[in-house]
């Protein structure tokens, strides 16, 4: 089974997958995966050395990125697979910088759709103060692009009954409390 875990940066998706696994582990007793993406070393040496200049450039190796990753996870004996981030990210991230949303669909179309994609909703604004400012990423500090992100992110949710929504601004508890439901809705 593999769950997604989405949302802009400072959305707390790290934090919120690490917890998840560690409870289905100890408490639901399942056999669970924690595994993220951009995932390979090389292709990610890749995207900052593009520096976030050519977005189709930047969808397309993410794309790789995430071939190599499903091969990689296919191999893995797991009940559960999360990853911090999927082809969402794509979607959301490459077309808020102009992208053919639809494209990036049709090149993503072959990885697996994960059963459930918990989204972090939050405004950009709150998100930025959370980002760590030694992030290997520097795009991040864009505000207008991290809000375009993040209504991309909820019109994606929109068509798709497998995402589920929480509100990113509650406690982290309460958070987390939600995510357990949507999680046990699937595994029990
Ligand atoms: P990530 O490693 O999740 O960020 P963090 O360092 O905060 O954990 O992702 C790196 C950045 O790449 C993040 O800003 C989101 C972006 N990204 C895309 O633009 N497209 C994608 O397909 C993916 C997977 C990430």
């Amino acid at each position: 089974m593999l769950i997604a875990i989405e949302g802009i940066d400072g959305s707390g998706k790290t934090t919120l997958a690490k917890d998840l696994v560690k409870w289905l582990e100890e408490e639901k007793k399942k056999k669970t995966l924690l595994t993220a993406e951009p995932f390979t070393e090389e292709i990610t040496k890749l995207i900052q050395q593009e520096g976030w200049k050519d977005p189709v450039t930047l969808a397309l190796l993410f794309s790789a990125d995430r071939g190599v990753h499903i091969n990689w996870i296919t191999k893995q004996d797991y009940d559960i697979i999360i990853t911090d981030r999927y082809y969402y990210s794509t979607i959301a991230y490459q077309s808020a910088m102009g992208i053919d949303k639809n494209w990036i669909i049709e090149v993503n179309k072959y990885f697996p759709k994960p059963e459930l994609t918990i989204l972090l909703d939050l405004p950009a604004e709150i998100a930025l103060t959370r980002i760590k400012k030694d992030d290997k990423f520097n795009f991040k500090e864009k505000l207008s692009l991290l809000q375009k992100v993040r209504e991309n992110y909820l019109n994606i949710a929109k068509l798709d009954k497998t995402i589920r929504i929480i509100d990113s601004t509650k406690s982290f508890k309460e958070v987390l409390k939600e995510a357990k439901n949507y999680v046990e809705e699937l595994v029990s």
